[in-house]
């Protein structure tokens, strides 16, 4: 009558073909964008948190700003930098965004990593910063 054998190979094998898409999925389930850690003494203490623009952006755009506050300082020596609320900021990527972002490797390197970029701008800005903490 029943072969019982085959009916249980046989649920066996269509539970592999049915759970395929969630066991396969094992292991990737954290490849998702990191949260940018806000958790700094200076940004905790803002009693307005928010960035030198707003937050959509710094996060698409923060590249673009950095190269303008450069050329800014270095090619037409204007360090201060007026965003688009009329408030000033000094021209600055150690004393003014490490300043709130005083967690580099949290914040920066973190979302880099994940984005597969690599800014060569530490090369010179964070040895700089050493030198300044040790006067
Ligand atoms: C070869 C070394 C070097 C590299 C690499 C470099 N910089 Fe600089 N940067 C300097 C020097 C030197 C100054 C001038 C410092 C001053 O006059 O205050 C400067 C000044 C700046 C300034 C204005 C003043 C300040 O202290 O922030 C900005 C903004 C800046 N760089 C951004 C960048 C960015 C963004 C990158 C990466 C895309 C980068 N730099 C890569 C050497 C470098
Ligand atoms: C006064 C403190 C402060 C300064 C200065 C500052 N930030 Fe921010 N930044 C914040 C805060 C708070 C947030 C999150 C809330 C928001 O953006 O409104 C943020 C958000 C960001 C984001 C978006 C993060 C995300 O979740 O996608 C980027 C990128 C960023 N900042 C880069 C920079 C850069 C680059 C500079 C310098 C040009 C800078 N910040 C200067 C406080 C600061
Ligand atoms: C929310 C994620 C995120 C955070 C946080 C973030 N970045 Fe970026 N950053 C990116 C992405 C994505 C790119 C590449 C964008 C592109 O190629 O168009 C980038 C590119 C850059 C570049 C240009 C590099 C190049 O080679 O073109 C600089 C400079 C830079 N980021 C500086 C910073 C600094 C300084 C901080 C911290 C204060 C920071 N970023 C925080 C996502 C982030």
């Amino acid at each position: 009558m029943y072969d019982g054998g085959k009916i249980i190979a046989g649920i066996i094998i269509f539970l592999a073909f049915a759970l395929f898409p969630f066991y396969s999925n094992i292991g990737k389930a954290d490849i998702k964008p990191p949260k940018p850690s806000l958790d700094t003494p200076v940004i905790k203490a803002l009693k307005v948190k928010k960035c030198v623009e707003p937050e959509q952006y710094m996060r698409e755009s923060h590249m673009q700003l950095l190269i303008k506050w450069r050329d800014s300082a270095l090619r037409h020596a204007k360090r201060v930098y007026v965003n688009s609320n009329g408030e000033e900021y000094v021209i600055s990527l150690q004393k003014t965004c490490l300043r709130c972002h005083s967690n580099r490797s949290e914040f920066c390197d973190r979302c880099h990593k994940y984005a597969d970029v690599d800014p060569y701008c530490w090369d010179c800005h964070f040895s700089k910063a050493k030198q300044e903490e040790q006067r």
